[in-house]
């Protein structure tokens, strides 16, 4: 018999992505992020977190770099490291469904650029939205790793959430993931969900929290005590707060508990210190509290929301209405049934809330809402207000088959617009059209330039 001693626990260190997007909004040069890759790939870590969520978007856009590259010179750095990425499920790294070739094609090239672990979440909790992607990693010999999105409403139950799961399960995916990108999840809710998930299904359990209400570090010792096979963490200058709980010293408390994760305390240390000072050269993006905020228990929206919230409010000189807004949005998400406060769902409830206290309840139905009530991004957890889903689909039906359905093969076009293209340049294209001009004419600017 496995005696509690020898359990393993697999670690992932997510400072080069999650890390950098909780902390400096993704602004980390490829080259600040080597310097913390070449010290984390003997530290012992099983995984690294290091592309796909926000960075293909801020490569492009903002930064002007390479995304392919970083993913190359990342696993490059970091051989003997599985690479893991975050992927939007049938949106990719973008805000929107792409057909099916174009996600086949994704997959394919990230594979062939050193992604060897694959995250998949839908907003939605939409198996159907993942299913393409779980299908092209398993053709491409790569992980799968299914993700549950974790979120509070009165239709989450851990059935919900264990039901998913095997959902998920059966289509194929090699490990499961929690993923709390909010950090809402409890101790005692953390404990009763892995322990429910073990018994549900057969594959490892992977969680992944945020440290935002403090409750981070407690939640991932009762993980592990329920079992839960693979953790999330961040090296601890990006650790807490809007981050996550530390590398270093779950590593320090499991060994005590006598787990074993395989890392080398010192060796993360020295990880540690270059990541410190990598952080310090973005400071000019950190955000101006990032630490543990506890308001998130009262109003279960997550503090990126109230933050992007406040921005936009400011802007528009109507922070005054502030609070009647955050009041709004629990009665939107209640309309929109109970979906996910997550990239983009979460940009959806948020603009409807600020239409309805700003213009009066539904007087506008905005585009991305009415495209949710007519089932166009799959389906919602609970049903949808039917009588705002009559006023968009004015006599219609609404959508059931699965969303991507609906979109013709891209690919073939795309081959033809952009002749002589690698794959990795043409998904450039296609996933950001509106971005990959300037990004290529600058990448050229600089290529002439240094030679
Ligand atoms: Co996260």
């Amino acid at each position: 018999m496995k005696s509690e001693g020898s359990k393993q626990v697999k670690i992932f260190d997510i400072t080069l992505r999650d890390g950098s997007q909780s902390k400096v909004a993704t602004r980390i040069r490829l080259e600040d992020l080597l310097k913390v890759a070449r010290k984390l790939a003997d530290t012992g870590i099983y995984g690294a977190e290091t592309w796909g969520g926000a960075t293909f978007d801020v490569c492009v856009r903002f930064l002007r770099e390479d995304p392919w590259e970083r993913a190359r010179k990342l696993k490059e750095a970091m051989p003997k490291v599985k690479n893991m990425m975050l992927i939007r499920g049938q949106n990719l790294v973008a805000y929107s469904n792409f057909s099916d070739d174009v996600v086949i094609k994704f997959v394919q090239a990230a594979a062939r650029n050193g992604i060897d672990v694959f995250r998949i979440f839908d907003a939605l909790d939409d198996v159907r939205n993942q299913e393409t992607v779980i299908k092209a990693i398993r053709e491409v010999g790569k992980i799968s790793e299914g993700a549950v999105c974790f979120t509070i409403s009165p239709v989450h139950t851990i059935e919900k959430f264990v039901s998913k799961a095997r959902e998920l399960e059966d289509k194929g995916v090699d490990q499961i993931a929690i993923k709390d990108m909010a950090g809402l999840i409890d101790p005692h809710t953390t404990f009763e969900l892995v322990s429910s998930l073990k018994k549900a299904v057969n594959v490892p359990i992977h969680l992944h929290t945020h440290d935002s209400c403090g409750l981070g570090m407690m939640s991932v010792l009762k993980a592990v005590e329920a079992g839960c096979d693979m953790i999330d963490s961040v090296l601890s200058p990006f650790s807490g707060g809007t981050g996550h709980p530390c590398t270093e010293s779950i590593v320090y408390s499991l060994h005590r508990f006598g787990y074993q994760t395989g890392c080398d305390l010192a060796k993360l240390t020295q990880a540690a210190e270059e990541a410190k000072s990598v952080r310090k050269l973005y400071s000019e993006f950190e955000a101006p509290y990032s630490g543990v905020d506890c308001t998130m228990l009262v109003t279960q929206i997550p503090g990126g929301v109230m933050s992007n919230l406040a921005s936009q409010l400011r802007l528009q000189n109507a922070l005054d209405r502030f609070n009647e807004i955050i009041d709004e949005i629990p009665k939107v998400r209640e309309d929109l049934g109970y979906i996910p406060l997550v990239t983009p769902t979460s940009q959806i409830v948020v603009s409807q809330a600020t239409f309805n206290v700003l213009l009066g309840r539904y007087k506008i139905i905005a585009n991305h809402t009415a495209n949710l009530l007519k089932g166009l991004y799959g389906a919602t957890p609970a049903p949808v207000n039917k009588e705002l889903q009559a006023r968009v689909l004015k006599g219609e039906k609404p959508t059931t088959v699965r969303p991507a359905e609906l979109l013709p093969p891209m690919w073939p076009e795309l081959e033809e617009k952009f002749p002589g293209l690698t794959d990795e340049e043409i998904l450039i294209h296609a996933i950001f059209p509106h971005e990959a001009s300037g990004y290529f004419e600058e990448k050229e600017k600089k290529e002439h330039g240094n030679t």
